[in-house]
């Protein structure tokens, strides 16, 4: 594989090394496994593919991909994610053995569309006609496009772009047709020597199960995000200390006595409203499911319609992995200088295609990732990172602490179907609740937490053994 990257300045990287220096002592459980693994190197072999935000704590990803003998071309999953520093570490390596010659990595914090798609198709390319032969996804874009690919290269063309699309759709038709036109079966190549593909997040595993629904998944994948150790976590306790950091650093506007409506109450959304009660705000939640509803109001939120509050919240978050959730009428509704943001996967929950269009709107740039939009009324709204997962986009995202549980599941995922290929069909799997509960328990030990002993009639009389799993595959925590 020649080595090839593109990031936004090598000069960074000396800082990044130390932000990575700090971050692993934060990551616990990615570096057992590194202890534990690191001689018999199981992912020896692997041509992992990755697109996952290139930050600080992927950095930590990536090295203990490398530590246990992978080979990685890696890529952020979001044009406004990735932290510079980090990334020019990550290509310079260590000379060690966790990256001792640096890791190819595409990715800078601010990529337009194009240039976004053009970092995911470098990342499929390990030269002289290879691909890699793991995918290790986060909101599911490579895996898109191998699949988008071998769909097209099997039609013999790929369809035109329709003023329904979207404009990002229109840049990965356009991609696909480069593609086709040079080497037709490009991506059918691709797609033949993946053994498998471990996938980071809510989105992408939607995405992943209508593939699989629908028949077309062309290779097994693991559902990291609903281990237990993942999604009851990172998206949670993960979101309780970013979302406050994006909203801090992209506004400076005291949340404590506002009100804050946090559209969809599951794991990001209680994260997201306590974090906001935190800080003092009264918080309002919206939600379409009856049991999330419940439960908001349960946990003391009050539960409404965002058309009953539009006019009274300071702060909009969206957490719902669905789309046009805050409409451009919405948004004209808003209080003056009220901050909408999102920290779902994609930036289709607000709806800011058609914010632009509204007639007489103006957008004012504060400074990246901060605009202001004004209506023709004068009345103006604060819109963070464009729509996209502010978290990410204004702030640094998740802490490398929380990171490390997801970050320990996407190992172990990956060494599962890396080496045990022939156990996995075509489908979604989830890691079996031992391996997650082996990710909790890396993590006790810097928390201090000393955790009590079943007696071995203890455990028959729960019908467990004493060293698990405690719980059935139904229970929900
Ligand atoms: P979830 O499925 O647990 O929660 C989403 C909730 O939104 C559900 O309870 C659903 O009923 C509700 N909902 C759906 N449509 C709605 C609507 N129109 N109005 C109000 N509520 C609605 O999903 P989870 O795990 O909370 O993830 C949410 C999103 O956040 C996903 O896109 C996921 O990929 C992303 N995510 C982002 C992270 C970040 O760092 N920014 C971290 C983890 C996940």
């Amino acid at each position: 594989m020649s080595f090839d990257f593109k990031v936004a300045d090598l000069s960074l990287a000396e800082t990044g090394r130390h932000e990575i220096r700090l971050a692993e002592h934060e990551m616990p459980g990615l570096m057992s496994l590194r202890a534990e693994y690191g001689e018999s190197k199981p992912l020896a072999g692997a041509r992992i593919t990755g697109s996952l935000h290139m930050t600080v704590q992927t950095a930590v990803l990536i090295e203990t991909l490398t530590a246990l003998g992978a080979e990685v071309r890696w890529a952020s999953c979001n044009i406004f994610s990735t932290q510079d520093t980090a990334a020019a570490a990550v290509v310079v390596g260590t000379g060690t053995p966790e990256n001792p010659a640096g890791v190819p990595v595409f990715a800078w914090k601010g990529e337009t569309l194009e240039e976004y798609w053009w970092c995911t198709e470098q990342v499929l390319d390990w030269g002289n006609g290879t691909g890699p032969n793991m995918i290790l996804d986060d909101g599911g874009d490579v895996t898109l496009l191998v699949h988008k690919g071998v769909e097209f290269e099997k039609a013999g063309a790929v369809p035109a772009t329709t003023a329904e699309d979207s404009e990002e759709y229109g840049v990965i038709l356009e991609v696909l047709r480069r593609s086709l036109a040079a080497t037709p079966d490009r991506f059918t190549k691709i797609a033949a020597e993946i053994k498998g593909v471990t996938e980071e997040t809510t989105t992408g595993v939607h995405r992943l199960y209508e593939m699989q629904r629908a028949g077309t998944l062309l290779f097994p994948a693991i559902n990291v995000n609903d281990s237990v150790t993942k999604s009851k976590f990172d998206n949670k306790y993960g979101i309780r200390h970013s979302l406050v950091d994006g909203i801090n650093r992209g506004t400076d506007i005291l949340i404590g006595g506002k009100v804050a409506v946090v559209c969809g109450y599951g794991d990001v959304g209680k994260g997201a409203a306590e974090s906001l009660r935190g800080q003092g705000a009264r918080v309002v939640v919206t939600e379409v499911d009856p049991i999330c509803a419940l439960q908001a109001a349960m946990d003391g939120y009050q539960v409404t319609t965002l058309e009953d509050v539009v006019g009274e919240g300071d702060f909009f978050i969206t957490t719902t992995g669905c789309y046009d959730v805050i409409t451009a009428e919405h948004m004209q509704q808003m209080k003056d200088k009220a901050v909408v943001g999102n920290i779902g996967h994609f930036d289709n929950e607000i709806d800011m295609a058609g914010l632009a269009k509204v007639p007489g709107v103006t957008k004012t740039e504060i400074k990246p990732q901060v605009h202001e939009w004004t209506f023709a009324d004068g009345k103006s709204i604060i819109v963070l990172s464009e729509g996209r997962l502010l978290n990410l986009g204004n702030a640094t995202g998740h802490p490398s602490f929380v990171m490390s549980n997801s970050f320990s599941n996407q190992v172990i995922a990956q060494i599962e179907v890396f080496t045990k290929t022939s156990d996995y069909d075509k489908q979604v799997y989830v890691l079996p609740k031992h391996l997650d509960e082996k990710v909790a328990r890396l993590h006790l030990a810097a928390l201090g937490v000393k955790l009590t002993e079943l007696t071995k009639g203890q455990a028959e009389y729960l019908g467990v053994h004493v060293e698990g799993p405690y719980k059935p595959e139904h229970y929900r925590y």
